[in-house]
């Protein structure tokens, strides 16, 4: 019989086509692809380390990753925030073994050398006994070579001549601000992330977060209601800034009630801590106007994706990393993000939907991460190398927009998707610096 897929067949030494329309399954599978990612990709970015809202006094840290590289984040006596790489240079243990703290010193168990908070080497045990002592100066923890935040979102890179994180984030800051500008007071992280590991490829939540909202009315079928589902076929958008870089919202008419505007799982029952909380949000509506300006003020975020790891989830208020560990593994982290000035309790309600939705045992994320496990097995079944997937719905639908920075369409076109993985493809094959 005729086959009628021909024209959907992938080269196959190619990992991705050139509209990005179809991308192989080794792309999530290819034990070579990781090890190339972990060069091109992740020692090339700007990586989120974690919000300033964590480590507010001298002393205050952080763990973090970069990929795979265990990272501290820390604030001196002189205000400054530092990133280390979390290994002593002297036998190469981890220095730091908590998740968070506040400390003077970090210091080795093995053979007790102890750091600063910004990572100078400050003592060596057993100098006295020897005739020669090295030079401390030149034995500090190994810093991550740039760091630069944005309205209190610390990136590190580990590529010294990365353009600035404001440049890098480009017309994504409009869309961040939407949130982060939108409350009195900012926003604050509340703790420590939750941190899981799913059999899953880091880029499979990247790109669900990202733009994937067709799922939401079939996988989360049981939870989201079809009034929030026909609110974002009505009033629905996906943006992209630059490739890799994405938001979707609902981009509500002027006259829309006000009770509509704001979080987003509002509307279901027994998720939105009562009335209190619709209160607060509603006065938080009132003068959104004044904050972010009209366009933004009608905006109710769903998911945002900064290139290449980090997610934000407006609807929950959960910003989230994909660290990888291996092809076939992700470190998840979730960090629960609250207004500010917000009162003690309504901060309590605001983490419980986080965690309820999205932390580990969270109800969507359930959802998500058992499909994450099983494309990942998809993407490893034998015989099926020459069958890409299909990454076309929408291809070449999206055009500017008079007031939303980007390209613009409809949240069924798979274009973020595209535009990520076009990136990736570049940044998989550009030259790496000797
Ligand atoms: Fe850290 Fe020896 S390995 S002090
Ligand atoms: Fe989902």
């Amino acid at each position: 019989p005729e086959n009628r897929r021909s024209d959907l067949v992938l080269d196959p030494y190619s990992l991705v086509n050139d509209d990005a329309s179809l991308i192989s399954r080794r792309c999530w599978s290819d034990a070579s692809v990781y090890e190339a990612e972990k060069q091109r990709i992740f020692g090339r970015s700007w990586l989120f380390l974690g919000h300033e809202s964590q480590i507010r006094k001298p002393g205050d840290f952080v763990q973090a990753y970069m990929c795979e590289t265990p990272v501290i984040l820390a604030r001196s006596e002189d205000g400054q925030v530092h990133a280390s790489i979390n290994s002593c240079t002297h036998r190469g243990l981890p220095v730091c073994r908590a998740s968070h703290g506040n400390t003077r010193r970090f210091v080795c168990p093995y053979h007790n050398w102890s750091y600063s908070v910004s990572g100078d080497l400050v003592a060596i045990p057993q100098e006295k006994q020897v005739a020669q002592c090295p030079d401390k100066s030149a034995l500090g923890l190994k810093r991550v070579p740039r760091l630069e935040s944005w309205r209190g979102l610390i990136f590190g890179s580990f590529n010294d001549s990365i353009e600035p994180l404001e440049d890098y984030l480009g017309d994504m800051r409009f869309y961040l601000d939407a949130f982060l500008l939108r409350f009195p007071a900012g926003i604050e992280f509340v703790g420590s992330p939750q941190r899981w590991v799913i059999d899953a490829n880091w880029k499979l939540p990247v790109e669900n977060q990202l733009g994937d909202v067709n799922h939401g009315p079939f996988l989360h079928a049981a939870i989201i209601p079809a009034e929030a589902n026909q609110e974002i076929v009505d009033y629905g958008y996906s943006v992209v800034t630059q490739p890799g870089h994405g938001a979707t919202f609902r981009l509500l008419p002027e006259d829309a009630p006000v009770e509509s505007v704001g979080w987003g799982f509002e509307s279901i029952p027994g998720q939105t801590g009562g009335a209190e909380l619709q209160e607060y949000l509603r006065e938080v509506h009132a003068q959104a106007s004044d904050r972010v300006g009209p366009i933004r003020a009608r905006m109710k975020g769903l998911t945002y994706g900064i290139y290449p790891n980090l997610s934000f989830l407006w609807s929950n208020a959960a910003f989230k990393v994909s660290h990888p560990r291996g092809p076939g593994k992700v470190e998840y982290w979730s960090w629960s993000v609250v207004p500010a000035d917000a009162p003690a309790h309504l901060k309590k309600i605001l983490r419980a939907n986080h965690t309820s939705f999205f932390g580990p045992g969270g109800i969507l994320e359930q959802e998500d991460s058992e499909s994450w496990m099983q494309q990942l097995k998809g993407a490893n079944i034998g015989f099926a190398d020459d069958r890409p997937f299909y990454y076309g719905l929408g291809l070449g639908e999206e055009k500017p927009h008079a007031d939303l920075p980007g390209l613009v369409s409809s949240t069924a076109n798979e274009f973020y998707a595209r535009a990520f993985f076009q990136r990736w493809r570049d940044d998989l094959a550009a030259e790496v610096r000797a």
